[in-house]
């Protein structure tokens, strides 16, 4: 169905939905209804495909047609973060948006920032490597230094490793590496689209790594990627994207309905 052809319906008290280009596969939708559904709320949560021309129209569009709030998925994080009135801080320094709330303005968030870091809210900060320096990146590496973790960034165009660098600079310490070193590491961070649609991880050098290490792979399929399945032949512990997903879908989902969003009702949906 094409986002034009949505109408209001009044009997829905709560309309959210994730927009994207492509937007089929997402997990959002099961996983937000299911909460919805427990939380006993009259509501619903779908995926709307919208191309970057139309973005702005359709965003006008679901606010007629009655939507409270959207997530926004790749490739309209920028337009998501352009299109709104009040920007939260890390929606201000990083220009993206995953998360809209709609109001008497257009109120924007990024709760991939803290969705990201709530699964190793328990480890120490200490030196972080992150593969990979797209946009997904930018936002793990500006976690981890408000967090007080020492980043290095690998990617295998350097230019991009050293943007992220220089826009990241004031908020603590960034190192551009020429290898996928992990040494002195207790984390490596899959940024890198690697493995989204292939058997493919990216590269690094595995024989560097500490035996105590985690690795958290941003990409997830319905099974273990590559990435984690190299580390968990290292006998590494590891992170799913998944638990990602999770947390930024819940922090969305507490700020539009004001309600405690059920963690281990939305980890089932999905298979965690
Ligand atoms: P996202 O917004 O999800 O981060 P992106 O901005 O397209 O998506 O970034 C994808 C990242 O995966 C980039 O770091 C990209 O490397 P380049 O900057 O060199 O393009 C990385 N990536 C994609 N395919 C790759 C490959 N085959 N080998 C190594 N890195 C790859």
């Amino acid at each position: 169905m094409s986002w034009r052809d949505i109408v209001n319906e009044p009997d829905l008290e709560f309309r959210f939905c994730v927009l994207g280009e492509p937007v089929s596969h997402s997990l959002s939708p099961l996983m937000q209804n299911k909460a919805l559904e427990y939380l006993r709320v009259n509501g619903r949560y779908e995926a709307i495909h919208v191309s970057s021309d139309e973005f702005h129209e359709c965003v006008q569009h679901l606010i007629r047609s009655g939507f409270k709030g959207v997530n926004v998925t790749l490739p309209h994080k920028s337009l998501a973060a352009g299109i709104a009135e009040i920007k939260h801080e890390d929606v201000q320094i990083l220009g993206v948006a995953n998360c809209l709330l709609f109001a008497d303005k257009i109120h924007a968030k990024n709760t991939d920032v803290e969705g990201f870091y709530k699964p190793i809210s328990h480890l120490k900060p200490s030196s972080a490597i992150v593969l990979g320096a797209g946009g997904a990146s930018l936002a793990v590496c500006y976690a981890l230094l408000k967090k007080h973790w020492r980043v290095k960034i690998y990617n295998r165009t350097i230019e991009k490793s050293e943007q992220i660098k220089q826009r990241l600079n004031e908020f603590g310490e960034i190192e551009v590496l020429k290898k996928p070193s992990p040494l002195e590491c207790t984390l490596v961070v899959n940024a890198t689209s690697l493995g989204l649609k292939q058997d493919e991880a990216p590269e690094l050098m595995w024989d560097e790594i500490h035996h105590n290490t985690t690795l958290y792979d941003l990409v997830y399929r319905e099974s273990d990627t590559l990435f984690l399945r190299k580390a968990k032949n290292h006998e590494l512990n590891t992170i799913d994207g998944r638990e990602m997903l999770v947390e930024q879908g819940a922090l969305s989902l507490e700020w539009w309905t004001g309600k405690h969003a059920p963690r281990e009702i939305m980890r089932k949906a999905i298979g965690l």
